[in-house]
This record gives structure tokens, sequence and C-alpha cells, in this order.
């Protein structure tokens, strides 16, 4: 049973998180920084995945082998961002089911709208695994929770690279069943909604757009 918050310490994923944070990371690098993360990361949100045994043959001898049990994960990635921690997460399991839902953040209000939804069937019976790299106001991860619970989707886990103390609460309050996966909780959000001290825009850093 995971906690509802979960930071991931590890050396490796907090070094290359604080390259991804400097603002003179390029493009480029940004984005592998992030592939990699999301490799590390995706070790920490798939455990505790069910398991059961298969008879199989070595050279040497046979056994009763562990494997994966149960429908294929779906993995659902709230754009634009959360396609970066997706690529890294379908290196893990490539043959997770994938979903998309597309949230944009109204600038003046900070709510989100929904401009698309594309998810995977029999959520009810798979882990879904949601992805978006910035928890900020948590608006939009809420959204699209009750996106996929309205699908269908009962077991669900979260995973971004920064949180929010604000966007923790939301969830919080609105889905406590569902745990969060981050490699950093930040110290606040500023007054465009933004995680300080944060990375920018998670999107435009990784696509080099402004
Ligand atoms: N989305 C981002 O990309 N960055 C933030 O700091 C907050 C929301």
């Amino acid at each position: 049973m995971l906690d509802h918050l979960t930071v991931v310490t590890h050396p490796l994923v907090q070094h290359k998180l604080t390259l991804m944070r400097r603002k003179d990371t390029s493009t480029g690098s940004f984005r592998r920084l992030l592939r990699e993360v999301s490799l590390l990361l995706g070790y920490e949100i798939t455990r505790g995945l069910d398991m059961t045994t298969v008879r199989i043959e070595t050279p040497v001898t046979e056994m009763d082998a562990p494997i994966l049990d149960g429908k294929k994960l779906a993995l659902v990635s709230i754009l634009r961002a959360g396609n970066g921690l997706l690529d890294g997460l379908l290196e893990l399991v490539p043959a997770a089911r994938v979903g998309f839902i597309g949230l944009y953040r109204d600038p003046e209000t900070l709510q989100p709208v929904q401009y698309y939804a594309k998810v995977p069937e029999a959520l009810e019976d798979r882990l879904t695994i949601a992805v978006d790299p910035m928890l900020a106001t948590g608006n939009s991860s809420v959204a699209a929770i009750d996106l996929l619970k309205a699908k269908g989707a009962k077991n669900l886990r979260f995973l971004c690279l920064l949180a929010s103390p604000e966007g923790v609460a939301v969830m919080k309050a609105a889905h406590p069943d569902v745990p969060i996966i981050t490699a950093a909780l930040d110290e606040r959000l500023d007054d465009h909604g933004y995680i300080v001290p944060g990375l920018g825009d998670a999107g435009d850093r990784m696509f080099g757009t402004k």
C-alpha cells in the first residue's frame, strides 16, 4: 500500500532534477533528463503490482517464475507535458495501454478546460497511472482523475516530477484514494500558479516553446 504522497529521494533522481531546474539547461538536455528520471520514478510507481507465477524451463531446469498478473496497465498522459514522463514509462512497460487527456489552464481562473480525452477500455480492471510533470494548483490533476474515475478507473496512481503543497492538498481533498509519487515537494505556488522554486513551464522547457 503506497502512502498518499511519496517523494523519491534517490540520489540520481535528485541530481537529475537539479540539472532540470537550472534555467540554462538546454531543451535537448531537459528532455533527456526527464526521460531518465521517468525511468527511475517508474520503478517506484510500479511497486507492488500484482504478480503470479508461470512454469518455465531455463537451460538448467524447470521453475515457477514470477510474472505480472492481470490486465495491462493503463498509462494516461495529461497533455502536453505528460508525454515527457510517458515516454520513459513506456520503455519500462511497453505493453501498457495508453490514454491522453488534453487540458489547458485558463490563465484568468487557473481552472482546467478539457479539449481532448481518449482512454483505454476496461479501466475498471487496470491499474491506471496518470502522469503530469507538474502538480501545481491541482485543478488539472483533479479534473483528470475525475474523468478517469467516470470512465471506470478504480485503482489509480498519479506520477509527477514536482508537486506544490497546495496541489497535494487539493488532490488529497478530492481523491484521497490516489497515491501521488513525485521527485520533490516544492515550497509554494506563485500568483500565476507556477511552482516555486520549480523549473518553469515544463511543456515549454521540454519542447522549446515560449
Ligand atoms: N505548469 C508548469 O509547467 N510549471 C509550473 O510551475 C506550474 C504548472
